[in-house]
């Protein structure tokens, strides 16, 4: 079954029919989820929804663009959070050079605390790069972020690039960004990269596949990622959907499904 790796469904896109379309997931073939933390707010708001779903695992973590929000209390109360039963990464951290705000420096300084904090605790990391490829990269290096491990989410980076990343022993994020017409680079790296690198996700309400773009995303949706990476690899999309859903679980280190207290 599919493992969405990246979603964000404490986003107010979802405020309407959150409730039915969870729990609509699971006999549409959606197994796992892990809903990824961008600011304190949604950091908390993944904890409350990992409480309440069996299958959502939760990511806790600063998006280079709500950097400014971090002090070193609330990275103690991060580190709090991310001892939590069923969360299973950091992130989504790392850098944004799309958006001038905050300053490359500040971001740089609190994506480092950060990869800190993965250390600290135990888990892989989310990483969001954007127009940053080589800085991301530089600190990942200088970081021994290797150890660590994790993913970079929604990759919009070259062949080149992709082999750096893999070469440190990341996983890549694959998405909606795939089907798209002007999706020829990502092609090319899903084409490159071996299968057992490949997370599906879908930074849901973002980035929704072909024929549903610039609709809601949701789970519900993967699997025309899946048949556009079966065409490329030329391999069944059960094989696909099986390979994504190992990778997920070996990054986060096997954590086993139903493991919660509201699991039946
Ligand atoms: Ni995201």
């Amino acid at each position: 079954m599919i493992f969405d790796t990246h979603a964000h469904y404490d986003n107010k896109a979802f405020d309407e029919d959150r409730e039915t379309l969870l729990n609509s997931l699971a006999e549409n073939g959606v197994e796992s989820i892990i809903n990824v933390g961008a600011s304190l707010q949604s950091v908390k708001n993944t904890l409350q929804l990992i409480r309440q779903y069996s299958f959502i695992y939760g990511s806790v973590g600063i998006h280079p663009s709500e950097a400014k929000e971090l002090t070193d209390s609330w990275m103690d109360w991060l580190e709090t959070a991310a001892t939590e039963e069923k969360v299973v990464a950091i992130g989504e951290i790392g850098l944004d050079y799309y958006w001038k705000e905050p300053e490359p420096q500040l971001q740089k300084y609190w994506f480092i605390r950060q990869l800190g904090l993965a250390r600290k605790v135990n888990l892989p990391v989310i990483i969001h790069s954007r127009d940053a490829a080589k800085d991301t990269l530089d600190i990942l290096k200088n970081e021994k972020a290797g150890e660590i491990g994790g993913v970079v989410h929604c990759f919009s980076y070259g062949v080149e690039m992709a082999r750096e990343y893999l070469n440190l022993g990341f996983y890549l994020g694959i998405g909606g960004v795939l089907t798209f017409q002007n999706g020829k680079k990502l092609k090319d790296v899903v084409r490159y990269m071996p299968l057992s690198r490949i997370l599906l996700e879908t930074d849901c309400p973002y980035l929704s596949p072909v024929p549903f773009r610039g609709k809601r995303n949701s789970s519900l949706y993967l699997p025309y990622v899946v048949e556009a990476i079966s065409q490329i690899k030329n391999i069944p999309p059960e094989e696909v959907i099986a390979a994504t859903n190992q990778n997920a679980r070996k990054m986060i280190r096997n954590i086993p499904y139903n493991n919660s207290i509201c699991a039946g």
